[in-house]
């Protein structure tokens, strides 16, 4: 039987402890996740290979993410999940706003390709309120991180704070 391989996109601007909950628990689940790091859209804190090297230095950390890799995208998902041969798209929910947006995400995706599939993980409870936005905006204020974001993006934050 083949790998079977999810990817799990998003902005990631920057990676929050939530995120990397949400990848540990994907890992049990499949035998690769793939962390599709959004280059365009929002506009962004960091340069996409930025973030791709925050995320990585996050993973160094935990052997457990041995099997997890990130990358870059440009395009629309559904042409990753067919390029990639993915059998399935991991989101994180947090509450029911992000409920609703996923699963108009979902929807669409599904139209785009046939079989596309969504795994929806729940946020741990005490993960819940935290969001990449409320994360740069703590940093800005030079708060604490260490509750909110991976060591090596708390590092990067303190480094060079948004402006
Ligand atoms: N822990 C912490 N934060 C979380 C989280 C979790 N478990 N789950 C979501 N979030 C937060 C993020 O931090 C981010 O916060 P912010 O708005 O304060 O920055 C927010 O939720 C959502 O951001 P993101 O995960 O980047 O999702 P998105 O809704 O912006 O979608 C893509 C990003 C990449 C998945 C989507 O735009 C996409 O697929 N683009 C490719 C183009 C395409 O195919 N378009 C058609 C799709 S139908």
């Amino acid at each position: 039987m083949p790998d079977r391989l999810a990817l799990y996109p998003g902005s990631f601007d920057p990676c929050t402890l939530g995120h990397l909950d949400i990848l540990r628990r994907a890992i049990r689940l499949f035998d690769e996740v793939t962390i599709l790091v959004a280059a365009h859209g929002k506009a962004g804190l960091w340069p996409a290979d930025q973030r791709v090297a925050m995320i990585e230095a996050s993973l160094a950390a935990e052997p457990d993410l041995a099997r997890c890799r990130v990358a870059t995208f440009n395009g629309l998902l559904v042409d990753e999940v067919r390029e990639r041969e993915a059998v399935a798209v991991v989101r994180g929910i947090r509450c029911a706003g992000d409920y609703e947006h996923e699963w108009g995400l979902h929807g669409v995706n599904r139209t785009l390709l046939a079989g596309f599939e969504t795994v929806w993980l729940p946020a741990r409870p005490e993960l819940a309120a935290i969001s990449s936005s409320l994360v740069r905006d703590v940093a800005r204020h030079g708060g604490p991180l260490a509750e909110l974001v991976p060591a090596p993006v708390a590092a990067a934050l303190v480094a060079e704070p948004p402006r």
